[in-house]
């Protein structure tokens, strides 16, 4: 099976995306009122930079959501019927103008996705791997003035319009299913995030001036919410998380970032990918091995393509695959063909 993976440098609010060509979003924009991306924000809009000068925070956030909300409008057209739009974000805490306040991030972006036309579903808070030493903000160990730190985030789940439509016994969407267990867990609605993953591939500070998010996370919700061979779009790629995740995932992907420099951080990220790909298939049998050696009693059905078994009839089809070999295709933007086989 081959894939393919786009990286266009460029502006998420100009997609050029044809209607209906994209199965999933997943993605982390810049975060409103949170300082690292006033300059990003206020480089693409004047109302923005106005707002900051004026220390105005309510004008503020109100114009960088604008910024987003034309984003969201363009996904809800490139998803195709019934399917999912991921969006992890975070809220943001700031003084302006001598007064401290919160900037409820997640609430005027399900705003921004409900205008869009999608509908929202159940979604996730994750607990951030933190190593914050200062925990306390306001008057610290006294009374009444100090403030709960921000430890969460959000991943906002909206779908366009109903369920998605599959042909019955449809092979890519029943050698795409999870273990029972991986269920469980995955299907919780809080999420604790482990490290290990994401400093094994990039150290943590830079993924904290890039604000790139743990792979462990794009790589849940394309588990989750895609299947093999489905196209997966980050309109605001930073390093290419989410298109490293499709990638390792059999998914094709499409990526969109306006700063060139962090869009080609994902070259040599692909280059990890028949590695990495091996890897994180290892780990899931080993870990489903695990759970079935602890539950002998609950795992009666044969796996066809392992030497395991599984909870449900329809984990039996399950067939993991790795990367092969990914090849570059083509320039501005950068196109990458990988060929992918089972595990
Ligand atoms: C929170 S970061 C995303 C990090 C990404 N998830 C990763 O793992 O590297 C948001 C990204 O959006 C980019 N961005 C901001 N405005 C944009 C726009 N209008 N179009 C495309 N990208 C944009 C920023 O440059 C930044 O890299």
């Amino acid at each position: 099976m081959q894939t393919t993976h786009e990286v266009r440098v460029g502006d998420a609010r100009e997609l050029d995306l044809d209607s209906e060509s994209v199965d999933l979003v997943v993605t982390s924009p810049p975060y409103p009122m949170v300082e690292m991306w006033d300059d990003a924000f206020a480089a693409q809009d004047d109302a923005v930079a106005e707002a900051l000068d004026a220390a105005d925070g309510e004008a503020a956030f109100e114009a960088m959501h604008a910024l987003l909300d034309e984003v969201w409008q363009g996904i809800a057209d490139a998803l195709v019927d019934g399917g999912i739009a991921a969006v992890n974000v975070g809220d943001a805490t700031r003084r302006m103008d001598g007064r401290f306040r919160l900037f409820p991030n997640h609430g005027r972006i399900i705003e921004g996705l409900s205008a869009a036309g999608l509908q929202q579903l159940p979604g996730i808070v994750w607990r951030k791997p933190t190593n914050s030493t200062n925990k306390f903000m306001g008057s610290g160990t006294l009374p009444t003035n100090a403030y709960a730190t921000l430890e969460h985030e959000h991943v906002l789940l909206f779908r366009k319009g109903d369920t998605r439509e599959f042909p019955p016994k449809d092979t890519d969407r029943y050698a795409s299913a999870f273990f029972w267990e991986e269920r469980n867990e995955w299907f919780s609605d809080c999420w604790e995030i482990r490290g290990t993953r994401q400093t094994r591939e990039a150290d943590d500070d830079a993924r904290e001036r890039s604000g790139a998010f743990p792979l462990e996370l794009p790589l849940r919700l394309v588990r989750m919410y895609s299947i093999r061979g489905d196209t997966v779009l980050d309109p605001f790629a930073g390093t290419g998380t989410t298109s490293l995740a499709a990638l390792v995932s059999g998914r094709s992907s499409v990526a969109i970032e306006r700063d060139a420099d962090l869009a080609a951080t994902f070259e040599p990220r692909a280059e990890t990918a028949p590695d990495l790909s091996r890897d994180l298939a290892a780990e899931r049998l080993e870990a489903h091995r695990e759970f079935v050696a602890d539950n002998p009693d609950t795992a009666n059905y044969e796996a066809e393509h392992y030497d395991t078994y599984v909870v449900t009839k329809n984990e039996r089809h399950i067939e993991l695959s790795t990367v092969a070999a990914v090849e570059r295709t083509g320039e501005a933007p950068t196109r990458f063909r990988a060929t992918h086989e089972p595990f």
